[in-house]
This record gives structure tokens, C-alpha cells and sequence, in this order.
């Protein structure tokens, strides 16, 4: 593979697909298209984010389960999962990405399986205890602040049942020193390129999985991509 295509190259990992995602540098280009976000999304990650939607559904989606996807966006991972029989709330503070989804879940006869909400994480505490066996965010903690991340991890562990899992993909910081300036020294300038058009920009996670240990979950798998860049990480509840 040569040297440019290694950004967003696939590895096989006994069964699983890990991936590494700079191109993700990219998403708040996608969110200001909303419209175009999932053939972007797709082009973007040479079809790999639709596939750890996938993966998800297939290892932890169980029909008639209550699933939760925070920062939902144009709603895959909603339909995906409702598709499998879950019960799925969404919710996304952008309005221009839940009208896509709206559309998709009205398209896919899925009204009563999916109920999404215009809402940021901030609202997550109207949510009620123990109401989710299931609660997924992929590429949103990279836009979220430390404080909402520990926020929103708190409120996961709130409102999850007792035998409630966490799935969170996303883009993260490599853990070593090689890898990190490696990272850095790609991101950086595709960075500046987002954040010259949208006047915003996204944070690979760091010490996701300090974080979420300390909101109380235990930590069952944390998958990274060979160069680092990409978490995909499941946490139980710690009493489960
Ligand atoms: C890159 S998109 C990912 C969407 C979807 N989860 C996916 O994997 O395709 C990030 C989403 O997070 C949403 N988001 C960002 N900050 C948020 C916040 N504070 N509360 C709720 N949603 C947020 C954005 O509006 C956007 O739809």
C-alpha cells in the first residue's frame, strides 16, 4: 500500500476490522453538508465507518434491547440497529443532520422503533435511570470538551441498566510517542484545511479509557487501528 493510503488503511485483526481514520480530521466539512454526510463519511473512510456501525450491531444489538446513540447524526446506526429489532432513542444537537435521519427513519417504516431528539448532551440528564441496556457514540466524543466527555460518561452510567454496555468509536490520540507525532504531523495540516472552511474542528480522544473507567464502567475491550489513531472501545457496568 503506498505511503498516502496507509492513513486509511484497513487491518485484520483475528475477525475484526481496525481501521485508522486521519481522513476523520474531515467530519465537520461532512456536518456542514448534512445532506451529503453519509456518501461523505463513506468516501472518507473507504466505507469503514458504516462498517463499525455494523460490527456494533451485530455484537451487542439484541432485538428488543433499548439502545441509545448519542450525537446520532443522520441516524445509521439507529436504522441499522431498529432494522435488528432494538427500540432505538437518538439524539443530535445538529437539526440539518436530523432531518436526514427523519427521512430515513420514515423511509424505512421505522417510526415506532426510533424516536430521535433534537438535543445536545448537556440534556442527557432527562433521560431516566437505567432506561438503556445499550448506549453508543461513534465519531462524537472528538467533538465534545474534557467536561462534556465526563459528563456524558457519567450520565451513561446513570442510565444504563445494571447489565448496560458502552460503545464508543472514535478517533483518538496514539499512545506512544512515535505514533502520536506521526498522528500529529498528518492531522495538523488537514486540520487547518477544516478549520479554514468551518471555523471548527474536532480532538482526537485522549485518555478515553481513564475516563470512562472513572465514570464506574469496566473496560472489556479497547481496540486500536495499527497506527493508533482510531478506538474502538466496550465497557460494562462495574456491578454488572
Ligand atoms: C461526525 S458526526 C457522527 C455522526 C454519527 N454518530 C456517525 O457515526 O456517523 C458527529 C455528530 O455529533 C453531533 N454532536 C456534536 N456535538 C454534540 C453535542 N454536544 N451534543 C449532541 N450531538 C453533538 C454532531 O451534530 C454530529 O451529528
Amino acid at each position: 500500500m503506498a505511503g498516502g493510503q496507509r492513513a486509511f488503511c484497513l487491518r485484520k485483526q483475528g475477525t475484526e476490522d481496525v481501521e485508522t481514520m486521519f481522513n476523520y480530521v474531515y467530519m465537520k466539512l461532512l456536518e456542514s453538508q448534512p445532506d451529503r454526510y453519509d456518501r461523505g463519511i463513506k468516501w472518507l473512510s473507504l466505507g469503514q465507518s458504516e462498517t463499525v456501525k455494523r460490527r456494533i450491531v451485530a455484537e451487542y444489538v439484541i432485538p428488543g434491547s433499548r439502545m441509545l446513540d448519542i450525537g446520532c447524526g443522520t441516524g445509521t446506526l439507529a436504522v441499522l440497529a431498529a432494522q435488528k429489532g432494538a427500540q432505538v432513542t437518538a439524539f443530535d444537537i445538529s437539526p440539518g443532520m436530523l432531518a436526514v435521519a427523519r427521512r430515513k427513519v420514515v423511509a424505512g417504516g421505522l417510526a415506532e422503533r426510533i424516536e430521535l431528539h433534537e438535543r445536545g448532551v448537556a440534556g442527557m440528564g432527562t433521560f431516566p435511570e437505567a432506561s438503556f441496556d445499550l448506549i453508543t457514540a461513534t465519531l462524537v466524543f472528538s467533538e465534545l470538551s474534557y467536561d462534556e466527555q465526563t459528563y456524558v460518561l457519567s450520565q451513561a452510567y446513570r442510565i444504563l441498566t445494571p447489565a448496560g454496555r458502552v460503545v464508543i468509536a472514535d478517533e483518538a490520540k496514539p499512545e506512544s510517542v512515535c505514533k502520536r507525532a506521526f498522528h500529529a504531523a498528518v492531522r495538523v495540516p488537514l486540520l487547518l484545511i477544516t478549520f479554514a472552511l468551518t471555523q471548527t474542528k474536532t480532538k482526537a480522544v485522549v485518555d478515553l479509557e481513564r475516563l470512562v473507567s472513572q465514570a464506574g464502567f469496566k473496560i472489556q475491550n479497547a481496540e486500536r487501528s495499527r497506527l493508533g489513531s482510531f478506538l474502538y472501545l466496550l465497557a460494562v457496568k462495574e456491578n454488572a
